[in-house]
């Protein structure tokens, strides 16, 4: 069973813990450079725990100026190479007053409706569980064995590069959001669309209604760096 991983802002540190055995860039797969500081941009083939892994060291976003097409060309190559798990994580900015900046939130589900899909033509696709109920359970006792706050959320996308307004945030509250962020969903969409087994992982690395800044959600998840690896490591 092949698994990958994709390794969103600050989630890199369990690179330095696993043996390197290939790297490619984006620029050279996929013909695309990863803009933002703290993606490098690379598909890291490795071993971790006598496994093969293949890491996604950064992501494509939208807000790049990348199209759906695009940012998911990387979810069709994994495919090829036989992957699958994938297990996605992401930095997210905490909505549910019960989260507090460092909290690890299991992904239950996502908000489609505000995300452009992937998806081309009749591909009518069943989406009601686009985690897996497996590696859902499998990171929730992973993660209290190793004492990590975590509970399972709803993500919700907006395509960014502008963090949300307050009278965002308060929509995506009402809408049942537990937490935000500018990625996932048309990777998700793809890996399902796939028949990859999903695992969606976030940090938070701000709460709504706090002003913040990139600078801070790199700060935070790199000051997690060491759980995150723990964590990914574990599962
Ligand atoms: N909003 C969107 N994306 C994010 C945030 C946020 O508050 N924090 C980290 N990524």
């Amino acid at each position: 069973m092949k698994t990958a991983l994709i390794l969103g802002t600050g989630w890199n540190s369990l690179i330095n813990q696993v043996t390197v055995l290939k790297r490619e860039s984006y620029q050279k797969l996929f013909q695309v450079e990863s803009t933002v500081p703290g993606h490098s941009g690379e598909l890291i083939h490795a071993r971790l725990n006598k496994k093969d892994l293949i890491i996604m060291s950064g992501r494509l976003h939208l807000y790049e100026g990348y199209t759906p097409d695009q940012v998911t060309q990387p979810i069709r190559y994994l495919k090829k190479l036989g992957v699958e798990n994938l297990i996605i994580t992401n930095a997210v900015g905490g909505l549910n007053p019960k989260l507090r900046v460092g909290d690890f939130v299991i992904l239950k589900d996502i908000f489609t409706l505000l995300a452009p899909t992937p998806l081309v033509g009749p591909k009518f696709m069943d989406v009601s569980q686009v985690f897996n109920l497996q590696l859902i359970k499998a990171a929730k006792i992973q993660a209290d064995k190793l004492k990590l706050r975590s509970s399972l959320g709803v993500y919700a996308y907006c395509h960014g590069p502008q963090f949300e307004t307050p009278a965002d945030k308060r929509a995506l509250i009402a809408m049942g959001a537990d937490v935000v962020g500018m990625s996932n969903v048309p990777e998700t969409i793809m890996a399902n669309y796939l028949g990859m087994k999903v695992l969606g992982l976030a940090f938070v690395t701000n709460l709504a209604f706090v002003k913040h800044s990139h600078q801070e959600v790199l700060a935070q998840s790199q000051k997690a760096g060491a759980n995150m690896a723990k964590l990914l490591t574990a599962i």
